[in-house]
């Protein structure tokens, strides 16, 4: 054959394979292996010299004219390749400016915090105080000071998480009820009238069950001053369960026993759910209990720094999960200190 015949062969080839080149890398190698300084037409132009003088211009006419149509070629395809690439590249990295935008998470409050600020906002606009009062207590606060000694039966009403402590001395626990906190208000503000309210973390030994668990909060009321009366306990405690479960809502007040208070009650709230007819939520029998309450124990006035002859008080404590479970209806108390952020979320 012939190195004109060749070269049209090579002509032909190269385009046949060009036309079918669709990326940058295949094209590369194409350029190289044609037009490259190794390619196939350098290496066929090589045996020029072996032809006949006088063939030797034509011939290379001819071979710059491959070139050049080879090169054209070449452009015409890279501009394809790159214009489907920009092209591809569009489609891929397109932003949907229609799409709606991802929504930043954002923090919210506990549902236990947030029935503790309903109460507590309840009780200061009655003018009760917000009390703080320590987790860590000793063992005579929690128990001695309000009428429950060491050998008293009332102490196995509460399971205690003892902390070591050296032999001898007094023993240290983490309040099992915010009532300790009543004897630190009292001793604060003593002989003057006190009326606050204690909100805080409370801890009992416990199985932990559906309806209990190893760390809680309670609510602790105490007001202390000159005629103060079971009235008065009455008429806080009304006001606060129709501010908290709307006007006109029913109560009752069960006698009850608590070792600190004399007389002692239990209030009742009418079951918000079925308005007293019966139903899951209050154990068909149309009532919530809300709240432990009584007038305080004169022995208690008188470890808080009052004259009990002189002075009277009333006091409460309610526990702000047991609100939260039965206004959402929740039937596990482990729920809210899990962590589980899908029980979590449902408290917008
Ligand atoms: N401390 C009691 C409890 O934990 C509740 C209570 C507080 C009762 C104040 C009467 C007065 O059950």
């Amino acid at each position: 054959m012939s190195i004109i015949d060749q070269l049209a062969t090579i002509e032909a080839t190269a385009l046949a394979a060009l036309a079918i080149i669709s990326d940058a890398e295949a094209l590369a190698d194409w350029k190289s292996s044609v037009l490259g300084k190794q390619g196939s037409i350098a290496k066929l132009s090589r045996e020029l010299g072996t032809l006949p003088a006088s063939d030797r211009p034509a011939a290379g006419q001819r071979f710059n004219a491959v070139r050049t149509a080879l090169d054209s070629a070449f452009a015409e395809r890279e501009a394809i390749i790159s214009a489907s690439a920009l092209q591809s590249a569009f489609a891929n990295e397109a932003v949907d400016v229609t799409m709606p935008g991802r929504q930043p998470v954002v923090g919210r409050l506990h549902p236990s915090t947030r029935v503790l600020r309903m109460i507590t906002d309840i009780f200061a606009e009655m003018g009760f105080q917000v009390w703080e009062s320590p987790e860590v207590e000793t063992d005579t606060l929690n128990f001695g000071l309000l009428n429950i000694p060491a050998d008293h039966p009332a102490r196995d009403m509460w399971d205690t998480f003892y902390i070591d402590t050296p032999p001898g001395a007094e023993k240290v626990l983490l309040r099992t009820h915010t009532s300790p906190g009543q004897i630190h208000a009292m001793r604060a503000h003593a002989p003057n009238p006190v009326r606050v309210i204690l909100p805080g973390k409370c801890y009992r030994y416990e199985q932990v069950t559906t309806r209990h668990e190893m760390m809680f909060h309670q609510v602790e009321g105490l007001a202390v001053g000159k005629h103060i009366t079971f009235s008065d306990l009455k008429g806080t405690l009304i006001g606060f369960a129709e501010r908290l479960y709307g006007a006109g809502t029913k109560t009752r007040f069960r006698p009850s026993y608590f070792p600190f208070t004399e007389p002692s009650v239990e209030l009742d709230v009418e079951c918000f759910l079925c308005k007293g007819s019966g139903c899951r939520v209050c154990k068909h029998s149309g009532w919530l209990e809300v709240s432990g309450a009584g007038m305080v124990h004169p022995d208690v006035l008188r470890n808080g720094g009052y004259d009990p002859a002189v002075y009277s008080g009333f006091a409460f404590g309610m526990g702000p999960e047991r609100i939260t479970m039965l206004r959402h209806g929740i039937d596990d108390i482990r729920w809210f200190f899990s962590g589980d952020e899908r029980f979590l979320q449902q408290f917008v």
